[in-house]
């Protein structure tokens, strides 16, 4: 599965980290900036990854700002996105079992690198419970989008 990440200005070091991390362990992931010593605003990145995931549905984004609200609020713009905003592992597995979600958004002024690593690997290893009742439900926000 590939993976996109991108980061603001905020981030950049917990971006590294995460995407060596994650390449260490057999990941392929594309780095999508940013790197140190630039700046970008979180929806201009957001938007970057969001693009890629979208374009490819067997992909994952994982985008990291200052708290993973802006990213999560600028990625579920883009018509395909289901991006969540979290802080723990809890969140991160369900809203992949339960929202199929293909963006996750994390804070790197609220989380540790250790949480992040934790969250990133509950969120890959987890699977969309295909069929049931969530399967319906992600279909209400995708009928949602269509919408407005
Ligand atoms: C940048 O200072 C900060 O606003 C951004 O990283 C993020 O936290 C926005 O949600």
């Amino acid at each position: 599965m590939k993976l996109y990440i991108a980061c603001d200005h905020a981030a950049i070091e917990m971006k590294d980290e995460i995407t060596a991390y994650l390449r260490e362990k057999g990941h392929d992931v594309e780095d999508l900036g940013i790197n140190v010593g630039e700046k970008i605003d979180y929806p201009v990145a957001a938007e970057k990854v969001a693009r890629k995931v979208v374009a490819d549905n067997t992909s994952r984004g994982i985008l990291i700002c200052g708290t993973g609200i802006g990213m999560s609020i600028a990625a579920n713009k883009v018509k395909g996105v289901r991006a969540a905003a979290v802080s723990e592992v809890y969140s991160a597995k369900l809203t992949r079992i339960h929202n199929n979600s293909n963006i996750i958004c994390f804070g790197a002024r609220v989380i540790g690198i250790e949480t992040a690593k934790m969250i990133v690997d509950a969120y890959l290893e987890a699977e969309f419970e295909d069929g049931g009742r969530h399967a319906a439900r992600v279909d209400l926000i995708t009928k949602l989008e269509e919408n407005f």
